[in-house]
């Protein structure tokens, strides 16, 4: 008996240990952690090994307006999030496969380019790119967590600083960027979507009905969520990308909290305000095809809801699947309000499970997308 506990303590011990070693935030100020990302003439320029990465990442794309794209996924990541949610985040984009310009198979990992927040961090996510061909850049910040981040820790508002110096470097050198959070699982292929609606931003958000096909000058008034968020290279969103990241180092500079996700749709708003429509124009994503789990575990119902009302969040019976109705549409399945990140790294097996269960193989409802070389 005796024996019996203390092996169960050291197995409680030892899963429970990793990240509670590392998972004190650090305690960095916040304003010296927003100014490591300037110098005196502006944000810092994108790495020569960010350019090198995001040249040999672009997918060159047809739209549907008849139009060559080129596109790259881009995502960031921390020490923690190479334990295992990169594993799991990669393995599922490499599912998303498509014929490639020379009729060799390709899929969207071989797209992605990560950059690595965290000192140290730059050997495991090789690993990752060895094992999924996708690009991993240092971007590390010694002020950074190994552990989670938690929110609303100063490293939590750190991510902003990383998140919009990332979209921006992917911008400027003019390609189109997909930003993703790597806490979501995809089941079809999102691009031939993004690819047919001609708004320059592109944002999930809270389930509501409302319409994405129209460029806007505003998103509707409900909360979005950038953890998926896709920009195309034009000079007046890069300059709202601009201005959004000097926002954040502002808010941060007079001492107060400049978190990314709050100041995202005021900054893009204030841009398109001025401008108008035809020099930057915006929409959020259909909302049950984009689902998160804030909303709940089973997306966003908008079977007979009223234009720019609210949606219905469907509960998920214990032990059961979600609607199968609703899940053919969806997209993706992205993890916030979902705990730490092996947490999220277990749901987003789950859900992959749950749809090869319930809808079929992944990417097997994905549209066909012409690649061009
Ligand atoms: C963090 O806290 C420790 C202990 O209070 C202190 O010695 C150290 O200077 C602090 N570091 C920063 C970057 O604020
Ligand atoms: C990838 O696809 C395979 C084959 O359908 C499936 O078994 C696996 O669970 C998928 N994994 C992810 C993470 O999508």
């Amino acid at each position: 008996m005796r024996s019996f506990c203390f092996a169960f303590l050291v197995v409680a011990a030892a899963s429970w240990w990793p990240s509670a070693y590392a998972d004190a935030p650090t305690n960095v100020s916040l304003p010296d952690l927003a100014n490591s990302f300037w110098v005196d003439s502006g944000l810092k320029m994108p790495s020569k090994e960010l350019v090198d990465a995001v040249n040999r990442a672009k997918l060159p794309v047809l739209d549907a307006f008849g139009h060559r794209r080129e596109i790259i996924l881009m995502s960031i990541g921390s020490e923690f999030a190479f334990q295992r949610l990169f594993d799991v985040f990669l393995s599922n984009l490499q599912n998303i496969t498509f014929p490639g310009a020379n009729g060799v198979q390709d899929n969207l990992a071989r797209h992605v380019v990560v950059n690595v927040m965290t000192p140290g961090s730059a050997e495991k996510c090789n690993v990752l790119a060895a094992k999924y061909s996708c690009y991993c850049v240092s971007f590390a910040n010694d002020a950074f967590t190994l552990g989670n981040f938690h929110v609303f820790s100063n490293d939590f508002y750190g991510i902003g600083f990383t998140k919009t110096a990332t979209i921006l470097d992917g911008l400027t050198l003019g390609v189109d960027v997909l930003f993703l959070d790597a806490d979501q699982v995809f089941f079809r292929n999102p691009l031939p979507y993004l690819l047919a609606r001609e708004a320059d931003i592109l944002v999930s958000g809270d389930c509501h009905n409302h319409g994405d096909a129209t460029p806007m000058e505003r998103l509707p008034p409900i909360n979005n969520n950038i953890g998926f968020v896709y920009f195309r290279p034009t000079a007046m969103t890069t300059r709202a990308i601009y201005n959004w990241a000097m926002w954040l180092r502002n808010i941060a500079r007079k001492g107060e909290k400049p978190w990314d996700q709050h100041t995202f749709a005021p900054a893009v708003e204030w841009v398109s305000s001025h401008v108008s429509v035809r020099h930057l124009s915006m929409a959020m994503l259909h909302s049950d095809l984009f689902p998160y789990f804030c909303m709940g575990p089973c997306g966003c119902d908008l079977r007979g809801v009223p234009y720019f009302h609210n949606g219905r969040l469907p509960a998920r019976p214990r032990g059961a699947d979600c609607d199968p109705d609703l899940m053919r549409e969806w997209y993706n399945y992205h993890m916030p309000c979902a705990g730490d990140m092996n947490v999220k790294s277990n749901l987003m097996e789950e859900y992959v499970r749950m749809y090869l269960r319930v809808t079929g193989p992944i990417n097997s409802r994905s549209a066909p997308m012409t690649v061009l070389s």
